[in-house]
């Protein structure tokens, strides 16, 4: 009853007419499903065991403990992503483009990994209208975007406006007035849509005050997708491959499962009950770590001070490049853009972005991108002779912001901010889960190294 009329309330008219069913009703159907197949599996298997925990598992990061319950997607070390069982490629394939686009939009991404559906085109197009209608950021937030220093990070500036928009947080007022916990999933799923459709406004204000200041944002353009504003409001609107490839991006980068940094924060965060605001800026705060989001500023760097060094990737040997690898690595650093926590082969992602290139000339002629191609042709072979880590090919880093640079959007240290932008899809996605769920509170056991020896019998 309770969602019914917070749907009525707060759908705008135009959505209410059309004939196909909005993205919370799908979820009003789908969520009782799986909340009784979650009670059957807890009731019946709450004891069946899935795996041990090592003393390397609890030194080493967790690295593969199953520990935690995650729906949207699932990744294979070999075979890479799936969303909801879908592969990239499937994704591509089926899921709505932007009209007089062929990217898959992110709000099409969105509904996949809500619903695990996939949406009609007019049901994409209704769900990017709704998130346009509530995407202007209100005044206190752009004051406050105003007042920081151009020369604080972009992602910290980010945090810090993602974190101040709970202000409106649906979820928390609905909480202090008291709500059944069967209502949570709600007032989250309300929270999560307001912030996708803020995210654009956000993320290109940021932009403008610290690289283009004085310039007027465009408002918000209803008959546009959530990426087609992104990209008006960052001053790239004319440019249609750019467009494009943000809309893969931004798909692409949506969700990763569950343990990485940023997710497993935003669910660790969200699990407290914090709303999904205040839980989003915390996992913005570990994708600005140089071995998670940031590595895609770190890569660019890297390959620029390669070709400064070397030349441009149509002149420079695959000799000059190894031996720039090895440079690197003799250093003590990590080659960005290579290696990753759970793949153990290239990633697909990196494989998409790097067939978006392969069907544009204009892009193959880049001397950035080509450095990249090259890189990848023989760092593999020089990172298992430096025999340190578990998987010497490239992660979707290696090449994301190389193709950013060329359309012309060359401020380095703004990337990680889109990858923010993505991210928020699979994040809040799972956040109204974890409610829809009931989830309880993230409480994993420590221990000390006199527990540890004790334990093994030491
Ligand atoms: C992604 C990353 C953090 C995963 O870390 P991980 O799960 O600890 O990776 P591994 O288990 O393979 O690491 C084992 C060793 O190999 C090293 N290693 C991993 N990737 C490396 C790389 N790209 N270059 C050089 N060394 C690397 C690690 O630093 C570690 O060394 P240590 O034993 O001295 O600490 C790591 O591969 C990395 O730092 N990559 C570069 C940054 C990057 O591209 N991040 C984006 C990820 S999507």
């Amino acid at each position: 009853m309770f969602s019914r009329r917070l749907s009525t309330l707060r759908v705008p008219l135009a959505r209410q007419a059309s004939s196909q069913a909005t993205l919370r009703k799908v979820l009003e159907e789908v969520v009782p499903v799986k909340q009784e197949r979650l009670k059957k599996l807890k009731a019946e298997h709450g004891q069946a065991v899935l795996g041990d925990v090592k003393v390397e598992n609890l030194i080493g990061g967790m690295r593969g403990l199953k520990s935690i319950l995650w729906e949207a997607s699932v990744l294979d070390p070999n075979e890479g992503i799936r969303f909801h069982g879908r592969t990239i490629p499937e994704c591509q394939k089926v899921l709505p483009p932007a009209p007089g686009g062929n990217e898959m939009t992110a709000e099409s991404m969105l509904w996949l990994l809500m619903t695990g559906q996939v949406p009609t085109p007019e049901q994409s197009r209704d769900l990017s209208r709704e998130l346009a209608e509530k995407g202007e950021l209100p005044t206190t937030i752009t004051h406050l975007i105003d007042s920081l220093p151009p020369t604080l990070h972009p992602m910290t500036q980010l945090g810090i406006g993602v974190a101040a928009l709970n202000h409106d947080s649906a979820f928390q007022s609905a909480y202090e007035r008291g709500i059944k916990k069967t209502e949570y999933w709600h007032y989250a799923l309300e929270d999560a849509l307001t912030l996708i459709a803020r995210l654009p406004a956000l993320a290109a204000r940021i932009y403008r005050n610290i690289y283009h200041p004085g310039t007027t944002l465009p408002p918000l353009n209803k008959d546009l997708d959530l990426v087609g504003n992104y990209t008006q409001m960052l001053g790239f609107g004319d440019n249609k491959d750019l467009t494009e490839y943000l809309r893969l991006y931004i798909a692409l980068h949506g969700d990763h499962e569950g343990g990485n940094a940023s997710a497993h924060t935003s669910h660790l965060v969200g699990s407290t009950l914090s709303d999904p605001f205040l839980s989003y800026s915390a996992a913005l705060f570990a994708l600005a770590g140089p071995l998670h989001g940031l590595a895609n500023q770190e890569v660019l760097r890297w390959q620029l001070a390669m070709q400064k060094e070397l030349g441009s990737g149509h002149e420079v040997s695959h000799e000059d490049i190894k031996a720039y690898l090895w440079k690197t690595l003799k250093s003590g650093q990590v080659v960005p853009g290579y290696g990753h926590g759970v793949l153990r082969a290239p990633d697909p992602r990196f494989i998409a972005l790097q067939e978006f290139c392969d069907a544009r000339p204009d892009l193959l002629k880049s001397p950035t991108i080509s450095l990249v191609k090259k890189t990848y042709e023989v760092a593999p072979d020089v990172l298992k002779e430096h025999g340190k880590t578990k998987n010497p090919y490239p992660n979707v880093d290696a090449t994301s912001g190389c193709v950013l640079y060329h359309y012309g959007l060359k401020e380095f240290k703004y990337y990680t901010v889109i990858f923010g932008v993505s991210r928020a899809l699979g994040c809040l996605t799972q956040i109204v889960w974890a409610r829809a769920l009931g989830l309880p509170i993230e409480r994993p056991k420590s221990l000390s190294m006199d527990a540890v020896e004790s334990l093994i019998g030491k």
